[in-house]
């Protein structure tokens, strides 16, 4: 879409409505609904330059995830920089939150690429940035692309602004981090992804067509992800190991191994992030890690490699069946941390209001739980989700156990905890609990911890 401009050089319906994001401003369409805290689901797109306020979580957990890079160096030295692509980034929340959330004394290793097709939404990206600039400036030079000309760029205050071709924008430079939330599946960008990264970086997809993900629509799984589903309570989890699967085979081809950091279903997307890097012997290794989840009788289901011709009708794969986080980052990715990174302090509300946000009392409440909520359960659950676990959701266990009623799902880990086991809940919607018990030992404390029927 053209990206005309109203007199004085703003976007048309600039400047739309003051939101407050984490602790960045952002402008809203006018025409866009007042976003509620933590709202579920796929928002109600309104056109050019939406911004997703259901998406917030994933981009709060974003900024977490990036800073723990630089505070704990696992992706470059301390002394060197990291090179980062929002090659999809519309009305530019993520990359504005990225230089105003992540502490001042890290701002100089960040050099941040904006990009985006729409000129529209691109230029509420830069007012939003110009109007609302980053509380300390960051001046660096423009990187050299990777044909070793600078390339035109529009360097504003520590943000590069392209309007191109994503797959060309990351592309263009060798960047460490790319992050890609496209509308709907991430097939079409993944390979240029995957190439235009660094020997090492980390790749963080967003993918809102869980439909296909999900097998809930199985022909586009089977087009877009060669796979075939069960639509059960492991759907969810089945559609973030496909994605890992569909990335970890992709980046083979490559040459490239991937790691998995952190990946969830969402509500309405999955999200994952990994690190990607170059080695022939490690992506030659990576089949280990893909196999097929398969219904059984005595268990709710085991991983198996390759199905036999009798187990397929009861698999859904093929999927990434390794580990899917990493222990030490997701372990600190706390409450404590989101709100540390990510709340505005009360003079910084008040400042906001000068500015126009007309937020009440509850709207800063709200905003504090909205964060909290953003990675509530991920560290309890790091150390499991990064190895070997059972899946079980809470709902389907008495059928299992031949009881009435399920325990409270905080007993039940409890039981097993006492019992010596690991035992932590799953980010989720629904209850689900994640445990290196044995099934048995989790049906005998279901029976044990279940409610009297009597
Ligand atoms: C889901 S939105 C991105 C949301 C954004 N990351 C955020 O957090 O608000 C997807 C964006 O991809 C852009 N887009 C679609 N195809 C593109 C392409 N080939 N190259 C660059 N941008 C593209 C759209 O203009 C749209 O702004």
């Amino acid at each position: 879409m053209a990206g005309d401009k109203q007199g004085g050089g703003q976007p048309i319906g600039w400047p739309g409505q003051v939101w407050l994001e984490g602790r960045t401003l952002v402008h809203l369409l006018g025409e866009q609904t007042r976003p509620t805290h933590m709202p579920r689901g796929p928002a109600k797109r309104t056109g050019p330059g939406f911004l997703n306020p259901a998406m917030a979580p994933a981009r709060t957990r974003s900024i977490l995830l990036l800073n723990d890079a630089l505070e704990h160096n696992w992706l470059v030295r301390p002394d060197q920089s990291i090179r980062v692509l929002d090659a999809l980034c519309a009305t530019g929340v993520r990359i504005r939150r990225w230089r105003n959330e992540i502490p001042a004394q890290a701002q100089h290793r960040l050099r941040i690429t904006a990009n985006d097709l729409d000129k529209f939404a691109l230029d509420w990206a830069k007012a939003s940035h110009s109007t609302h600039p980053p509380a300390q400036s960051v001046e660096h030079e423009p990187e050299d692309d990777r044909y070793g000309s600078v390339s035109e760029q529009v360097f504003d205050n520590g943000l590069n602004f392209r309007n191109i071709d994503a797959r060309i924008a990351m592309m263009e430079t060798g960047h460490q981090w790319i992050d890609l939330d496209p509308f709907g599946s991430p097939v079409q960008f993944l390979d240029a992804a995957l190439q235009g990264l660094s020997r090492t970086g980390v790749l963080e997809i967003t993918a809102t067509d869980t439909a296909a993900l999900t097998g809930s629509s199985a022909s586009s799984q089977a087009r877009r992800y060669g796979a075939k589903g069960i639509v059960d309570v492991y759907a969810h989890d089945d559609a973030v190991r496909l994605l890992l699967a569909t990335v970890a085979t992709s980046a083979a081809r490559l040459d490239k191994s991937i790691t998995p950091l952190m990946a969830l279903f969402d509500g309405h997307h999955v999200r994952i992030s990994c690190l990607i890097k170059t080695s022939r012997e490690k992506a030659s290794k990576i089949s280990d890690m893909l196999g097929w989840r398969v219904r059984e009788e005595d268990i709710p289901y085991r991983f198996v490699q390759h199905p036999s011709a009798e187990q397929v009708k009861r698999a859904s794969g093929p999927m990434w069946i390794g580990p899917l986080w990493d222990k030490d980052i997701a372990a600190r990715m706390t409450e404590e941390k989101a709100l540390e990174l990510c709340q505005a302090t009360a003079e910084e509300i008040e400042k906001m209001k000068m500015e126009g946000l007309e937020w009440s009392d509850a709207d800063v409440e709200y905003s504090g739980r909205e964060l909290r909520r953003s990675v509530r359960y991920i560290s309890d659950a790091a150390d499991l989700m990064s190895r070997e676990h059972l899946l079980l959701n809470l709902d389907s266990l008495p059928r299992w156990a031949g009881v009435g009623g399920a325990p409270k799902l905080e007993k039940l880990i409890a039981s097993l905890i006492g019992a010596g086991y690991c035992a932590a809940r799953l980010p989720d919607l629904e209850p689900l609990l994640i445990t290196d018990a044995p099934f048995d030992t989790v049906l005998e404390q279901v029976r044990n911890k279940a409610p009297s029927t009597k």
